[in-house]
């Protein structure tokens, strides 16, 4: 029984191999319209989400399986005061895998232990968001036609970012040739982190305050939200929120095959003006999240 919690729990063999299955079903998604046929997916969304979800829904849909589920755990028996535990032995029994989002850091990984059906985390808290990633892989290779010897700049909220988290984790299992940190002072990169990349992982790492003396040598550029949800205190979210705003001024000396990714929702970070842009391929990236995900439950429930 396969689970996944954290990037790590895939081989890179294994994430290469999902990438060329997710990039075999984008050419030909009606190959696979009976893969899961009989299949039943749970979505447990303990917070709210738009993408994960959907793209979740839609893989299962498309592979020609079912799906149940809650997007607010207060129309479940969550609201009674249910445990995690209970709550995914029963889930167990009525569905063949389950995707899980949580506000908490771990639970998936707790729910995992109870579970007789692949759980993936769908992101927890602050910690991890591996789908996120799987979906981040199948963009850069789509855009860039590597992952590897690319200049990768992160911006925002590094901090509390779990698609940032598990990102830069995976990547430098690659041969990624630099990451740029681009962060206000309070949202930086979580120390340990930072030296388990230089010190385990051996990559070189440069931080900066502005996109600007970075912008003409980045191939990625990593854009991310400032999470009002993961702030403590409003005042320091308002004095933080618009840190790093890309406008076609600021891009403009950019590579012309420099690609922006976004996890998205985004707020203000990316002008709406960008997105016709080339380079802009966020949209892209938010669609093949579904092409990820089919293969991903296809790979869960063994069928790959
Ligand atoms: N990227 C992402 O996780 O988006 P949602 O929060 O809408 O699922």
């Amino acid at each position: 029984l396969r689970h996944l919690i954290e990037p790590e729990d895939f081989s890179l063999d294994e994430l290469n191999h999902l990438i060329a299955l997710g990039e075999e079903i984008h050419a030909a998604p009606e190959k696979y319209s009976e893969a899961c046929k009989g299949k039943i997916l749970a979505t447990l969304f303990y917070e709210p989400s738009t993408r994960t979800k959907f793209s979740f829904e839609t893989a299962m849909l498309r592979l020609g399986g079912s799906i149940i589920g809650f997007s607010d755990a207060n129309t479940s028996s969550v609201s009674k005061g249910e445990s995690i535990a209970d709550t995914i032995r029963v889930m167990s029994a009525y569905a063949d895998v389950a995707v899980m989002r949580h506000p908490k850091e771990g639970a998936p990984k707790l729910a995992s232990l109870y579970s007789s059906i692949p759980i993936i985390n769908g992101g927890d808290g602050g910690h991890q968001h591996p789908t996120q990633t799987l979906t981040d892989l199948l963009t850069i290779q789509t855009f860039k036609g590597s992952i590897d010897n690319q200049v990768v700049a992160f911006c925002g909220d590094l901090k509390f970012g779990r698609t940032v988290h598990s990102l830069i984790r995976t990547l430098a299992r690659y041969n990624i040739k630099k990451f740029i940190l681009i962060s206000p002072e309070e949202l930086k990169l979580p120390e340990l982190l930072k030296r388990t990349l230089v010190d385990v992982y051996q990559v070189e790492l440069m931080e900066v305050k502005t996109i600007e003396e970075v912008v003409e040598e980045i191939d990625i550029l990593y854009m991310t939200r400032i999470q009002k949800e993961r702030f403590f205190n409003e005042a320091d979210y308002a004095r933080l929120k618009d840190s790093y705003i890309i406008d076609k001024a600021k891009i403009q000396k950019a590579k012309q095959d420099m690609i922006i990714m976004h996890p998205l929702p985004r707020v203000n970070e990316i002008a709406y003006e960008v997105d016709t842009d080339p380079r802009a391929v966020y949209f892209e990236q938010a669609k093949l999240g579904v092409y990820i995900r089919m293969a991903l439950i296809m790979k869960l429930l063994e069928v790959a």
